[in-house]
């Protein structure tokens, strides 16, 4: 039987959450403050750029079991579960600020009048589900609500293929038993023989930290051997090859480069140390990969310079790739973002392009020169940078390049061209952990 569910915000994890919930044959509500998002969400715009999301924002839309509102009562009418997956953006002082998951409780709290299961779906730090249990039961009888954990892992880029097909699934329940609603609702993911791991709030709530404060750790990692790897002559490539041929290592998430971004990395890393110091427990290993990892974006400005020979006045740079990784148009947290901020400071031109995410990089930069075409972004550039591991970068016609530039000088922070045949067509090449 179909189980009819709300989502209230319709962030990158909310339309991923609106839509493939609907799609596993649920009646979904998604609902976010943001009318016009609402409106654009309704008539089958994602918002967001995402592959493979229109088509499943459409379809889903089309058989009606999926709408949108802005308005809550109207979200709330019907459903039987609540997926909170709101922002929980980082505070100044790198906790989680929480105040929209409180503000989605209050409104529940007014309306609530029969049994509601209530998610979180939101990276929460741990204790958080406890709390919300606690607050709920301060306004409203116990027996009308039940708070169930249920990180979420979508890669952004990858997130279709993430949610209907994830390693696993997390639900933390008071009890750490199983839920037969939660169940119910994934039965699509539990025909496919999915792994489920039923267990309490707090555990739920640390997997999702371990996993992300782990995956960075290994980036992190491999960034400083791609260091270590540059000075002594040494391939990073093959190095991280031959480790993850090691099974107990595994070869993902080894790809050096210019530190990792995004919107959950380096948000949730902070939030893990946080938590850790605020019951006396220090994460030394996690705070040492923060900054780190703020090291190595640093470090990519060092090593532009040196190719610039430290003699910046007058210089242009363009830059290739303003996503914080490809297939998406998010900058959050993306390492061109330090790169650009810290060559504008010294005057350097910019010229940029980006196959997605110009539209957001404009806003935080508005005097940078944005092209439609990586080309002319490289004309009369005295350095051009990778920053994004877009496909359309891994084969880039040099000769054009070469037409051009004004020096031929290139930094592949994301190692994407083949060192070779860059230096054979006269250009004075650098990767990260690699020599050219
Ligand atoms: C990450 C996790 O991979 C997801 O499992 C998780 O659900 C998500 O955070 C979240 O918490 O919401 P995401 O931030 O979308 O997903 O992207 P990743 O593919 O993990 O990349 C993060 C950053 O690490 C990017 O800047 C990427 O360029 C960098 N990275 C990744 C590397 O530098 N090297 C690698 O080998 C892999």
């Amino acid at each position: 039987m179909a189980i009819k569910i709300a989502v209230i915000g319709t962030g990158y994890v909310g339309i991923s959450t609106c839509v493939g919930l609907s799609d596993f044959g649920n009646i979904v509500v998604g609902f976010d403050i943001d009318d016009n998002k609402i409106k654009r969400l309704s008539s089958g715009d994602p918002v967001i750029y995402e592959n493979g999301m229109e088509y499943y924002l459409k379809k889903n839309l089309e058989t009606g079991r999926l709408s949108f509102t802005s308005d809550f009562k109207v979200a709330l009418k019907d459903a039987e579960v609540v997926f909170l997956a709101v922002g929980t953006p980082e505070r100044e002082d790198g906790s989680a600020d929480l105040s929209q998951i409180k503000s989605a409780l209050d409104a529940i709290a007014e309306i609530i009048d029969r049994p509601l299961v209530i998610v979180t779906k939101s990276t929460v730090p741990a204790g958080t589900n406890r709390w919300i249990n606690d607050y709920m039961s301060s306004k409203v009888d116990e027996n009308l609500f039940e708070v169930v954990s249920n990180p979420e892992f979508l890669r952004e880029g990858k997130a279709i293929h993430d949610f209907f097909h994830p390693d696993r699934v997390v639900i933390g329940t008071k009890d750490g038993k199983e839920n037969p609603i939660m169940r119910d609702i994934y039965r699509s993911l539990y025909l496919i023989e999915t792994p489920f791991i039923w267990c309490n709030w707090e555990t739920a709530e640390l997997i999702k930290y371990a996993s992300n404060a782990f995956l960075a750790t290994k980036i992190t990692f491999i960034n400083q051997m791609a260091n270590l790897a540059e000075e002594m002559g040494a391939d990073i490539h093959k190095i991280a090859k031959a480790m993850g041929m090691d099974g107990r290592i595994s070869s993902k998430f080894l790809h050096p480069g210019p530190g990792y971004g995004g919107s959950c990395f380096p948000k949730d890393t902070k939030a893990l140390a946080k938590t850790g110091r605020k019951v006396g427990v220090v994460m030394s290993l996690i705070e040492e990969v923060i900054s780190s990892n703020e090291t190595q974006k640093e470090r990519m400005i060092e090593k532009a310079k040196r190719l610039l020979e430290n003699n910046i006045s007058d210089k242009k740079v363009a830059v290739l790739g303003l996503a914080f990784k490809a297939e998406t148009d998010d900058i959050r947290e993306s390492p061109a973002i330090t790169i650009v901020k810290g060559f504008l400071k010294e005057g350097v031109k910019i010229s940029a392009h980006d196959p997605k995410a110009v539209e957001n990089f404009k806003k935080l930069f508005p005097y940078v020169e944005y092209y439609d075409n990586a080309y002319d972004a490289c004309k009369n550039a005295n350095l051009v940078i990778i920053c994004t591991e877009w496909n359309d970068y891994r084969n880039l016609d040099l000769d054009e390049i070469s037409r051009n530039v004004k020096e031929k000088k290139i930094l592949d922070l994301r190692n994407v061209l083949d060192p070779e045949s860059a230096i054979k067509k006269g250009f004075v090449y650098e990767g990260v952990g690699r020599k050219g």
